[in-house]
């Protein structure tokens, strides 16, 4: 059963995956339209989407869904999480580095998850208790042992303007620490970057579930720790993401939570 999850969540990201590579040399001429300021949805979202959610209902009729561009549907313990282009505006910049993410939550947990990096024809894949996978090949996070020489990857608050400074203190506490910093733009990328290790460990805030859910139990699978910047495991809806491995995410989450709740008048 649970292979068939996989194969059947792994087999609609592959088909959204193939969607984008063939549309991807039309870039500057594929129409969007702004969800908000800076915040897009392009006819590649919509159609992957729809792709995904159609090849998983022929499995699946009775699942619902939580889809990043329609929204809920359905109901039932079984819910489908799923960013069908994770990193859009970088698509829409013609910058190869988005993928697709899909995870499956049986009564809130996420037991299932794929992440397929397009470009690359990298799959990742984790099933709760069974490890990470890419390609075939299990993944371990890094095995750095604190923040001196790590590269960590976050995003900036694009959507949350007014949190800038709030997140600069931070920023400027952990940039301090670390070797440096990479901000790739596709939230997905980042937490299997970690899983992989091939990042030290990832932060944002302002993350929704669709860009989460799979990323973290990936991280997880591989040996990782992924809290909000409280501590909280329930990082899904809480808004504030930081991922590492464990020796790393022990001085990380200190620092970015004295900087974050740090008073100010800023917001
Ligand atoms: C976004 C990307 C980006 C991250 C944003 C996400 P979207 O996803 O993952 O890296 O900084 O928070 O919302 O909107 O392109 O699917």
């Amino acid at each position: 059963m649970t292979h068939s999850v996989i194969n059947v969540a792994v087999g609609a990201a592959k088909a959204a995956g193939e969607m984008m590579r063939r549309q991807f040399d039309k870039v500057g001429s594929i129409p969007f339209q702004h969800k908000a300021r800076h915040d897009y949805v392009s006819e590649v979202d919509r159609a992957c989407e729809a792709e995904i959610v159609r090849e998983i209902r022929r499995y699946f009729p009775d699942h619902a869904f939580l889809c990043e561009e329609s929204g809920e549907s359905g109901e039932g313990d079984i819910v489908w999480v799923i960013d069908p282009l994770d990193g859009t505006s970088n698509y829409l910049h013609g910058l190869p580095h988005f993928g697709v993410s899909i995870a499956q939550q049986v009564k809130g947990r996420t037991e299932h998850a794929v992440v397929y990096d397009p470009m690359r024809d990298e799959l990742f894949t984790a099933s709760r208790g069974n490890g990470a996978v890419l390609n075939n090949r299990r993944i371990r996070v890094s095995n750095r042992n604190d923040l001196d020489g790590a590269i960590l990857a976050t995003a900036f608050p694009f959507r949350q303007r007014s949190k800038l400074p709030r997140y600069g203190r931070v920023f400027q506490a952990v940039f301090e620490q670390v070797e440096d910093f990479r901000r790739a733009g596709t939230a997905c990328l980042d937490l299997t970057w970690v899983a992989a290790g091939r990042l030290d460990g990832f932060f944002e805030i302002g993350l929704h579930p669709w860009d989460v859910c799979a990323g973290a139990l990936i991280v997880r699978e591989a040996g990782g720790v992924v809290m909000d910047f409280d501590g909280n495991d329930d990082v899904e809806n809480a808004g504030t993401l930081i991922a590492a491995p464990y020796r790393v995410m022990t001085p990380l989450r200190q620092l970015i939570h004295s900087r974050w709740k740090q008073p100010d008048r800023t917001g």
